[in-house]
């Protein structure tokens, strides 16, 4: 099995293994995508009436088999046919002979795989979001169960006001929400349907119903003009991996307050020992790993982010196979994300706060803007008075 474009001649293997890179092995998890694609492809090919009913239906039957043996791991993508796409048609070919050569009638792999990074990043953005949601209901869970307990605000990280688990954690949650939010505004940039645009340039001779393909994939629009289709490439990955930045970032931070919280020093939160890992050397040891690899996997997102953001900086128009390199940093982000969120939502319904160290840790200094407050009130004097006269008292 071999390439599509292949005309005969060998290629250089050294060649081949550096082309096609992760590629083959990346491309795993667009296969089912490329199937949705590609059927849709074929419909309107037959719609249109390039392609004889009998045919269409031998082709998406056998791209739906296909999909599904590639899910039960009887098939995986060869090194030698670069792709999802090739190796689809590949099989395609060797089950149907000439039908197969059909397929590839008005397309190119160009739009092909943005077609199949679109489908799979709606997919992939709803399994992010449902990621976060359930830390927002494992913020809510500690907020429900030790939300009365104080806890010191801290600014500088010195103790400045009162606050408590319920505010603590309400800050999280909302802001995780917003990140909720923010990934569901990527879909304007996901949905739009590039097939039909070919390598870049539209498809010549042929009258293709992209709207046809839109409407049976759910894209909200057909990505016009057709130029437009390649200069787009990566920029919905970016704007996914920027928002799941900014939510990384919300969970990175909650994790390094828990493994402020769990130090010796303010022992505010105790972690059950299935949550923790020891020390080789040291016994007692019991240490939340977990948190901190939260922390830097966290910071890790933005490096992916600019690895993105890097292959399309100078590039010019068109298609180029730079852009294959979009999908190692892309994929990356994702699994981090998800990993991350998956263990936080099953980590943190598993924090206990020690109430008696976080009311111990309320000292009096903390409620000195409250007395200033009072005596405004009361009293009915300017603040900055009130402020002074709190300050030396309390000095
Ligand atoms: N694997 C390629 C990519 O991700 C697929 C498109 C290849 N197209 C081409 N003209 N070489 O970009």
């Amino acid at each position: 099995m071999s390439r599509l474009w292949d005309k005969g001649q060998p290629v250089d293997d050294l060649v081949l293994r550096y082309t096609v890179g992760d590629d083959h092995v990346l491309d795993g998890r667009l296969v089912a995508y490329d199937v949705r694609a590609s059927s849709a492809h074929a419909e309107m090919l037959r719609d249109a009436g390039y392609l004889s009913t009998e045919d269409c239906t031998a082709l998406t039957t056998t791209l739906q088999t296909l999909a599904d043996e590639h899910a039960d791991g009887q098939w995986t993508i060869a090194l030698e046919e670069e792709d999802c796409h090739t190796a689809l048609e590949n099989r395609l070919t060797e089950r149907l002979g000439d039908i197969g050569g059909r397929i590839h009638l008005g397309r190119s792999r160009n739009d092909q795989v943005l077609a199949a990074l679109r489908l799979y990043l709606a997919d992939a953005v709803v399994w992010m979001m449902d990621g976060a949601r359930g830390v927002i209901t494992a913020l809510d869970g500690l907020a429900s169960d030790q939300g009365e307990i104080p806890l010191p605000g801290y600014t500088h990280l010195q103790r400045a006001m009162p606050s408590s688990v319920a505010l603590w954690a309400g800050g999280f949650r909302s802001e995780i929400q917003d990140d909720v939010a923010g990934l569901a505004f990527t879909m304007n940039r996901i949905a739009r349907n590039p097939l039909g645009s070919a390598a870049g340039y539209g498809v010549p001779v042929l009258d293709l119903d992209r709207e046809g393909t839109r409407a049976a994939l759910d894209f909200q629009t057909v990505h016009e003009p057709v130029t437009a289709v390649q200069l787009s490439r990566g920029k919905a990955e970016s704007h996914v991996v920027f928002e799941l930045t900014l939510l990384m970032q919300d969970v990175g931070r909650l994790a390094a307050d828990l493994c402020l919280f769990a130090s010796q020093e303010f022992a505010f939160v105790q972690l059950p020992n299935a949550f923790t890992t020891g020390s080789s050397i040291m016994p007692q040891k019991r240490n939340p790993d977990v948190f901190e690899l939260v922390r830097a996997r966290a910071a890790q997102i933005p490096a992916d982010l600019q690895a993105i953001l890097a292959v399309t900086q100078k590039m010019t128009s068109g298609y180029h196979r730079d852009l294959q390199l979009i999908k190692p940093p892309l994929f990356r982000a994702l699994d981090t994300t998800e990993a991350t969120l998956a263990v936080m939502g099953r980590a943190l319904p598993n924090v206990r706060f020690n109430a008696d160290r976080t009311s111990a840790a309320m000292d009096s200094g903390m409620y000195a803007t409250e007395r200033a407050y009072r005596l405004v009130r009361d009293e009915g004097i300017p603040f900055r008075e009130a402020y002074r006269r709190v300050a030396s008292n309390d000095g």
